[in-house]
């Protein structure tokens, strides 16, 4: 464990100090604050983008001089001697998370959309098999492990917060996606859906009167389902996976509440280029682009003179890596590549099989360099299917995109991209060669979409640091403060009804109906005096006639 307290102390005192002393204690600022801290990332993900998030901590927390614990199913590509890899790949060998049809995807006639409590147990039982993992657990087990923070992927469920439970330490929430209202509840409070979307969505603000009373409808439908159900099925999860090892280290386990609501930071792969500028928590940060190292690989021999011959410039095309194109029906990828063939520009296309009869101007990849392919001044355009870590890539290179959503939070990036400017949408059809081609002629004989896509990728990079020296400074602030509770959001603080003034509402309704009773009542009175003297007056003149 690290002494932060000495790094406060130090800088505290450093101004009251005459020179010498002043100079001996900086010395030992410094050295105390790139002392090494014990880090866990864990990153239980099963595809490969979330392979790719996940290392992109690990380089850079490496890199910051930290001794990093990795619980991840993928293999990480460098040794160091700071680094130890928590392998739970066994737990995927066969599953198909990894890979998705795409076939099985265009089949499937109806559209009907992801529901978030359906993902929500899809993640959580990738996350509860990482947690009893036969590796994990040992790690788990061990009461001489400590860790000084944890970082957990955030998996649409929150029993990822047991591991800060365990080594009791701060807790740093990563998320793969766009902040949306379902994780910035663990943060803050969800956020307004007049204007912020569920990642599920495709409506990108502003949103039409049915538009936005649909997203209402949808967060507190989630709501309402998680608190009648899901809250307990995670709570039981959590308790009953993480409560023999707090027995092993004679503790108690934290409570789920305490625990879910108890993370220090969330960072988010993200930034205003792809989410927009609602409000967000500060215990939020964005460091979408992290991933991308700063020097790109450089592309092979071969691949570099094709791309710097094209003349005409160059089509990239790749589904990623959970979409394999080689699972395109055979008839779609004829027609693609008979409309490739037809095209002057130079073709790339990330393929992962041997393709008969290539057009001269294709050229099948079987693993494509991406950046590397992104930054060559002569890539006209990406083709893609808008995942989050695409779009940031092609912003950061300032690359004009034609996206095919597939799953996911794709709709609602490819969605965002169009309105922004530098991107068209084609839908995933038997047919849709011939859209293609459409918006391939589009998108580079119009120069407004290359002009929107460099716009968009200023701004992205206009920030005062990079994303990665952003996260490590996070990650350290988080550790020398133990916790940054200053950051927390003070609703997080408060229950439902005091947020929501719920209990001023029932005090006025109180008050109202209070209001209401005693003047039907003096109503009634008045009336009854009156009409009294009213009847004995009629009366007396009755009488009198
Ligand atoms: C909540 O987080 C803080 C800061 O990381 C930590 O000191 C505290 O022990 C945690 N509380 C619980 C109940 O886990």
């Amino acid at each position: 464990m690290r002494n932060s307290k000495n790094n406060f102390v130090s800088a505290v005192y450093l101004s009251k100090m005459e020179k010498p002393m002043t100079f001996l204690l900086l010395i030992s600022a410094i050295l105390a604050c790139t002392e090494s801290a014990k880090i866990l990332v864990v990153s239980p993900g099963s595809s490969k983008s979330h392979g790719i998030l996940g290392d992109g901590y690990v380089r850079l927390l490496l890199n910051a001089g930290h001794e990093v614990t990795y619980i991840t199913p993928f293999a990480y590509k460098k040794h160091s001697a700071n680094l130890r890899i928590v392998d739970t790949s066994s737990n995927f060998e066969k599953s198909p998370a990894i890979v998705m049809d795409i076939k099985g995807i265009m089949d499937r006639k109806s559209d009907e959309s992801e529901d978030t409590i359906g993902l929500s147990l899809m993640m959580l039982d990738i996350v509860k098999k990482t947690i009893i993992h036969e590796n994990v657990q040992k790690l788990l087990n061990d009461p001489k492990e400590q860790f000084d923070v944890v970082i957990v992927e955030w998996m649409f469920g929150d029993i990822g917060a047991g591991f800060a439970s365990v080594f009791e330490c701060p807790l740093i929430w990563s998320a793969t996606l766009d902040p949306h209202w379902n994780i910035l509840k663990l943060m803050d409070e969800p956020s307004n859906p007049a204007y912020s979307v569920d990642i599920m969505s495709s409506y990108s603000a502003p949103l039409t009167f049915s538009q936005r009373v649909n997203e209402l409808w949808n967060q507190l439908k989630v709501q309402f389902l998680r608190y009648v159900w899901l809250d307990g099925f995670e709570e039981n999860m959590y308790t009953s996976l993480f409560t023999p090892i707090l027995e092993k280290r004679g503790r108690k386990l934290t409570s789920f509440y305490e625990a879910r609501y108890n993370a220090s930071l969330l960072l988010s792969n993200a930034y205003v280029t792809t989410s927009g500028g609602a409000s967000l928590p500060q215990s939020h940060k964005f460091v979408g682009g992290y991933h991308i190292d700063d020097t790109v690989e450089p592309l092979s021999e071969n691949l570099k003179k094709i791309m710097d011959n094209a003349k005409d410039g160059v089509i990239y095309f790749s589904m990623g890596t959970i979409l394999r194109s080689k699972d395109l029906p055979k008839e779609v990828k004829i027609s693609l590549l008979k409309m490739f063939g037809s095209l002057k520009q130079t073709v790339l296309w990330k393929f992962e099989e041997v393709l008969p009869n290539l057009p001269k101007n294709v050229h099948i990849l079987q693993w494509a360099p991406q950046q590397a392919i992104l930054a060559h001044p002569n890539l006209a355009v990406f083709i893609t299917h808008g995942g989050l870590l695409s779009t940031t890539e092609s912003i950061h290179y300032g690359v004009p995109i034609i996206a095919i959503p597939v799953f996911g939070d794709q709709f609602l990036n490819v969605e965002r991209s169009v309105n922004k400017g530098f991107a068209l949408k084609v839908d995933l059809a038997y047919t849709m060669a011939d859209e293609l081609k459409k918006k391939i002629v589009e998108i580079t004989s119009n120069k407004r979409y290359k002009e929107k896509a460099k716009e968009l990728s200023f701004i992205y990079h206009d920030r005062p640091v990079k994303p990665g020296q952003e996260l490590v400074h996070w990650v350290n602030h988080v550790i020398n403060t133990r916790g940054a509770p200053h950051l927390r959001s003070p609703a997080l603080d408060l229950p439902f009804y005091k947020r929501k003034f719920l209990d001023l509402a029932a005090l006025l309704a109180v008050l109202l109906l209070t209001i209401y009773i005693m003047l039907k009542q003096a109503l009634a009175y008045i009336c009854s005096q009156v009409c009294s003297t009213k009847q004995k007056t009629g009366s007396k003149k009755k009488k009198n006639n």
